[in-house]
């Protein structure tokens, strides 16, 4: 019988996903999206036909279009999720609870739940959804990204693939039972050949190597000093770092093998050591796409696939203002730093630099987590550090075998 794939999410990378696994051979994808009326969109714009991925010819690839179409689009779980080997959540983290808990009564100990991407924090809320602990009842999986850069050119119909990783690091989580058909064969079947899933050993290790410090890095380098008033033009992003910012980096990129490697001082049985330096991650991960690979700084600033992406702007008359309420800080905050403070936290493990960014992002947005230099703040109820999850030992961080109060 067909290989049972739910997509859940109707942005970018769900479109992507719903069309490349539609045009696998025997395999069966349906969409889950509750987002606004996305599923009578979608549904709609699929009368038209096939959707399209539409690659990019730049470099002079010449990879051809894939059309394909899903069988269903709804927003009713109960409709799409039944009977699915594989559920995909391709959303925003901050969209993951509503999508647990919609799937959350329609999946069984067979079934797989990937994060794509899981972003940190993704298994310990999976530990409690509605009192509901999904670790134990089925497998998760979490990868550290997304495996491609994508866009929807036309809702429900075109999705315009700009590049593809070439390696994708994914966890596992193995649940009561075995999954119907073996989960990482059947992803890497969906995605095709590339990009290329390396299985870590520890959820930890995607956790670890989310860098969550990149993008708050990169607004704290170019905007710390900032006297408030409108400038001129777009700041580039990556290319536009500096000295200061990539070395700020690197201290973070530090603090995170030091938390992994204090971690394993305290476990011996645990193995973390697929969690490498930021620069080494940026060679590895961008090998080709990067001009000068001599330091840090440089394989930032030369890299092909960050070319021309400005800071998130607002136009104020004829100049511009930065704009902090943006998933930069919203997201790679409470759904990333936060989290990685909180296994600091738990390790003892003293975190200054991130800590630094901390401080300044939550201003930045309004929110407030660390207080002192530990998670005491009013909002740390709102994101998805262990300790709201009342996960509060190495143990419990390790292997969660304990069930954590609702709250
Ligand atoms: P997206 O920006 O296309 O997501 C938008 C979708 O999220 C909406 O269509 C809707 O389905 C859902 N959504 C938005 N607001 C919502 C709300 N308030 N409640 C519930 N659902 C809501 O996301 P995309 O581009 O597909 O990315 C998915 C993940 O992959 C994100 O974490 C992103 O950071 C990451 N990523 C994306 C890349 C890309 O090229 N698109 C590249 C690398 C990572």
């Amino acid at each position: 019988s067909p290989l049972r794939v739910c997509v859940c999410g109707g942005g970018n990378g769900a479109h992507m996903m719903a069309v490349l696994a539609a045009s696998r051979p025997d395999t069966e994808v349906k969409v889950l999206t509750l987002f606004q009326d996305e599923a009578e969109r979608w549904s709609k714009a699929l009368e038209k036909g096939e959707m399209t991925i539409a690659y990019s010819k730049e470099d002079g690839k010449n990879q051809p279009d894939d059309h394909a179409k899903p069988a269903a689009v709804s927003k009713e779980a109960s409709e799409v999720v039944p009977g699915s080997d594989i559920v995909l959540f391709i959303v925003p983290a901050f969209a993951h609870e509503e999508y647990l808990k919609a799937i959350a009564p329609y999946v069984n100990k067979k079934t797989v739940i990937v994060g794509l991407p899981g972003q940190p924090g993704f298994e310990f809320q999976c530990k409690n959804v509605n009192g509901q602990n999904m670790v134990e009842e089925c497998t998760i999986m979490s990868f550290e990204t997304l495996p491609w850069a994508c866009r929807i050119k036309e809702f429900g119909q075109t999705v315009d693939c700009l590049g593809v990783k070439k390696y994708l690091a994914g966890s596992i989580l193995h649940g009561k039972a075995v999954p119907r058909k073996p989960p990482l064969m059947s992803l890497q079947a969906l995605l095709g050949p590339a990009p290329e899933i390396k299985q870590v050993k520890h959820f930890l290790e995607i956790l670890l190597m989310s860098y969550s410090f990149v993008h708050p890095a990169i607004l704290f380098g170019k905007w710390k000093d900032w006297d408030g008033k409108p400038v001129n033009s777009e700041p580039l992003f990556y290319q536009g770092i500096d000295e200061f910012t990539a070395n700020l980096m690197t201290e973070c990129s530090k603090e995170f093998l030091d938390v992994a490697h204090a971690i394993m001082a305290q476990r011996p049985n645990v193995d973390l050591n697929a969690v490498q330096d930021i620069y080494e991650w940026y060679l590895t991960y961008y090998k080709d796409d990067i001009e000068d690979p001599s330091s840090l700084l440089q394989a930032i600033r030369t890299n092909k696939s960050y070319k021309g992406l400005v800071h998130p702007m607002k136009k104020v008359k004829n100049k511009f203002e930065p704009i902090f309420q943006n998933r930069y800080l919203t997201e790679d905050i409470p759904m990333g730093l936060v989290v990685f403070k909180g296994v600091a936290q738990i390790v003892g493990h003293q975190t200054p630099n991130n800590d630094l960014l901390l401080e300044w992002g939550q201003k930045k947005i309004g929110k407030v987590y660390l207080v002192n230099g530990k998670l005491d703040g009013k909002d740390v109820a709102e994101t998805r550090c262990p300790q709201r999850y009342g996960i509060e030992t190495l143990d419990d961080l390790l292997n969660g075998k304990k069930m954590p109060p609702p709250i």
